[in-house]
C-alpha cells in the first residue's frame, strides 16, 4: 500500500485534529510500504496572503506534526514547495481537466457561498491536489469526508490522463476516516477552530487549563450521580484511558463526582498523555527540523523526478 496525506499549515492544533486525522495517518507510517506526508504551503496561499505569516505556519506545522510523532525515519515528511513538481504537473494536469469538473466542486462553491474572495488558485485547488496525488502512485489516501470528493476527482484527471496519453497514473482511492470520532468542543459542538471551543495540543499549558476548566456541564448538584455518556467532560476524558480506566472513571461520575474535581482530572490525564509529545515540541530545534524537510524534499524528488520524467514523454515535452 502506498499512503499519501497532507496537511494545511493551518494554525493551532487541537485535540479533535488528533485524534480524527493525526493519530489515524501517523499509523500509517508503520503499515505503509511508502508514506509520505507533507505540507501544503502552495495551497495555503490560496489564502495566506503574507509572506512572514506562511514561513511561520508551515515551520509550526512541521512542528507540531514532528513533535506528534511522525517520524522522519519512517515517512517522507517535507514542504509541498519543495518539490516542484507538483506545481509542474499541475500545470499540465489543468490542460486536460473539464471546467465542468471543477465547478462541481463542493468546497468551492462553499466558498463562493460564504462570501470568501476567491481566486484562480482556489478554483484549481483539486488539480494541485491530484498533481500532489499523482506524483507519487499513491493507492490509499485517508482523508476527512470533506475532501473525498477532491480524492475522487484526481481520480478522474488520472483516468483522463492515462485516456489520452496512455497508462501513466495509478488511480488513487480515498479512505474515508470513520466518522465515529468526531471529538466534542468545550461547549459540546463538534470541536473546531471555527467554533472557538478547541482544547489546544501544544502552547501554553495554562490556555489547555482554562479551555478544560471552561467545559460546559448540566447543572447537577455537587455530589449528585452524574451521567458520564451526556457529560462532554467525560466524552474527552475517555479518549485518553485504556477500556478499564475509562470504565473506573464512569463509575465515579456515577457515583457523584464533582464536576470541578472531573475537570482537574481531566487536565491531570491531557497533561500525561500528551507530555512527552509537548516536551518535544519545545526541544525540536529550527536546524533539526530544516535537516529533516530537506531530506524529506530530496526523497519526495526522488520519486516525483522519474515520474514527471514519464509524464513529459507521455505529453511531448521530451
Ligand atoms: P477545524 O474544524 O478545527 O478547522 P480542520 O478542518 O482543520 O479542523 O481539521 C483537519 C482534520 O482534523 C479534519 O479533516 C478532521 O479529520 C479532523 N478533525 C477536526 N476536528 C475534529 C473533531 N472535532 N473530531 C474529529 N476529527 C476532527
Ligand atoms: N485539501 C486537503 C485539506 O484541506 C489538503 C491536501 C492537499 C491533501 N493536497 C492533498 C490531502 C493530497 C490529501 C492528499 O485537508
Amino acid at each position: 500500500m502506498k499512503v499519501l496525506s497532507a496537511m494545511q499549515p493551518s494554525g493551532t492544533l487541537h485535540l479533535g485534529n488528533f485524534f480524527g486525522s493525526m493519530l489515524p495517518n501517523r499509523g500509517y507510517q508503520d503499515s505503509a510500504e511508502q508514506a509520505l506526508f507533507f505540507i501544503v504551503d502552495l495551497h495555503a496561499m490560496t489564502t495566506v496572503h503574507d509572506g512572514n505569516l506562511l514561513r511561520q505556519l508551515r515551520q509550526d506545522a512541521a512542528r507540531d506534526y514532528i513533535a506528534a510523532g511522525f517520524d522522519p525515519d519512517k515517512a517522507i515528511i517535507f514542504f509541498q514547495s519543495y518539490v516542484p513538481e507538483h506545481a509542474e504537473l499541475s500545470w499540465i494536469l489543468s490542460t486536460l481537466t473539464p471546467m465542468g469538473l471543477l465547478e462541481r466542486s463542493v468546497s468551492y462553491k462553499d466558498k463562493v457561498q460564504k462570501g470568501i474572495d476567491t481566486n484562480a488558485g482556489l478554483f484549481t485547488y483539486p488539480v494541485l491536489m491530484a498533481a500532489d496525488i499523482l506524483l507519487y502512485d499513491a493507492d490509499t489516501v485517508p482523508v476527512g469526508k470533506d475532501q473525498k470528493q477532491h480524492v475522487e476527482m484526481a481520480r478522474d484527471i488520472a483516468q483522463k490522463f492515462n485516456n489520452a496519453f496512455g497508462e501513466t497514473f495509478v488511480l488513487p482511492e480515498p479512505e474515508v476516516r470513520a466518522e465515529v470520532a468526531v471529538v466534542p468542543g468545550t461547549d459540546g459542538q463538534k470541536m473546531s477552530k471555527s467554533y472557538n471551543n478547541t482544547i489546544p495540543l501544544f502552547g501554553d499549558e495554562k490556555a489547555i487549563q482554562k479551555a478544560i476548566m471552561g467545559t460546559v456541564t448540566d447543572s447537577k448538584e455537587k455530589d449528585d450521580p452524574k451521567d458520564p455518556d451526556s457529560c462532554v467532560i467525560y466524552q474527552i476524558h475517555k479518549l485518553l484511558l485504556d477500556e478499564s480506566a475509562a470504565s473506573a472513571l464512569a463509575d465515579e461520575y456515577k457515583n457523584g463526582l464533582p464536576y470541578g474535581d472531573a475537570k482537574k482530572k481531566l487536565f491531570e490525564s491531557y497533561m500525561d498523555y500528551f507530555g512527552e509529545m509537548r516536551k518535544k515540541h519545545e526541544s525540536l530545534t529550527e536546524d533539526y527540523l530544516s535537516d529533516v524537510l530537506e531530506e524529506g524534499a530530496k526523497k519526495a524528488r526522488a520519486i516525483a523526478g522519474p515520474k514527471m520524467e514519464a509524464v513529459k514523454k507521455a505529453v511531448g515535452l521530451l
